[in-house]
């Protein structure tokens, strides 16, 4: 399964030169939330083209990359490999992040939901969630979010914020989460 993932990424990567994305609204509307402090780290998990973790390596933080995809992770190397700490190819699924390891994870239009308690887990006490992905508009209903799904899946995190919108004239919408581990848990 892993393969065939990796595979159909590979593929809709296949170097296509376009410019990079902007960052996910849930960074750029939510900056107020980013920890502040010194030599602080950062995931960007299915990190796709980095964008978000780019967004985050300009912001100071130490940043970590990692997505399934060679040839996504190969982009990223031959582009700007000194900005990030560690940049991998990695199957998070099969290789979650280690508990307590980061000051901010970001997760953009990336969900696996037996993840959630790992993704939980390896922010350090008092460290920021930023997630967002789709409620509608994708043709895989698995991968869609149910209402309010966020909150429920990130339970054991302070919710700082969250905002569900009503989709666009394309039938897209996505939520957005921001959410803090508590620093005594
Ligand atoms: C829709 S893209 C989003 C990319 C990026 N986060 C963004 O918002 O632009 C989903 C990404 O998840 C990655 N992905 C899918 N399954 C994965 C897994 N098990 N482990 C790590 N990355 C995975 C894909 O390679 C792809 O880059």
């Amino acid at each position: 399964m892993s393969d065939e993932i990796a595979s159909k990424w590979n593929s809709r990567y296949a170097y296509s030169g376009k410019p990079l994305p902007p960052a996910a609204k849930v960074l750029t509307q939510s900056e107020r939330w980013l920890p502040q402090g010194e030599s602080l780290t950062a995931l960007d998990l299915a990190c796709g083209r980095a964008a978000n973790a780019h967004w985050l390596a300009a912001r100071g933080f130490q940043v970590s990359a990692w997505d399934i995809s060679q040839t996504v992770i190969d982009e990223i190397n031959s582009r700007q490999s000194a900005v990030f700490t560690d940049v991998q190819v990695r199957d998070v699924e099969q290789n979650p992040p280690e508990p307590n390891s980061f000051d901010v994870i970001v997760v953009a239009r990336f969900l696996d939901r037996a993840l959630c308690p790992a993704i939980q887990a390896a922010l350090k006490p008092g460290g920021v969630l930023f997630y967002q992905t789709f409620t509608h508009g994708l043709s895989n209903p698995e991968y869609l979010l149910a209402g309010n799904e966020l909150l429920r899946l990130f339970k054991g995190l302070h919710i700082l914020e969250y905002h569900e919108p009503d989709p666009d004239e394309n039938g897209k919408a996505e939520a957005r989460l921001v959410a803090k581990r508590p620093k005594h848990q």
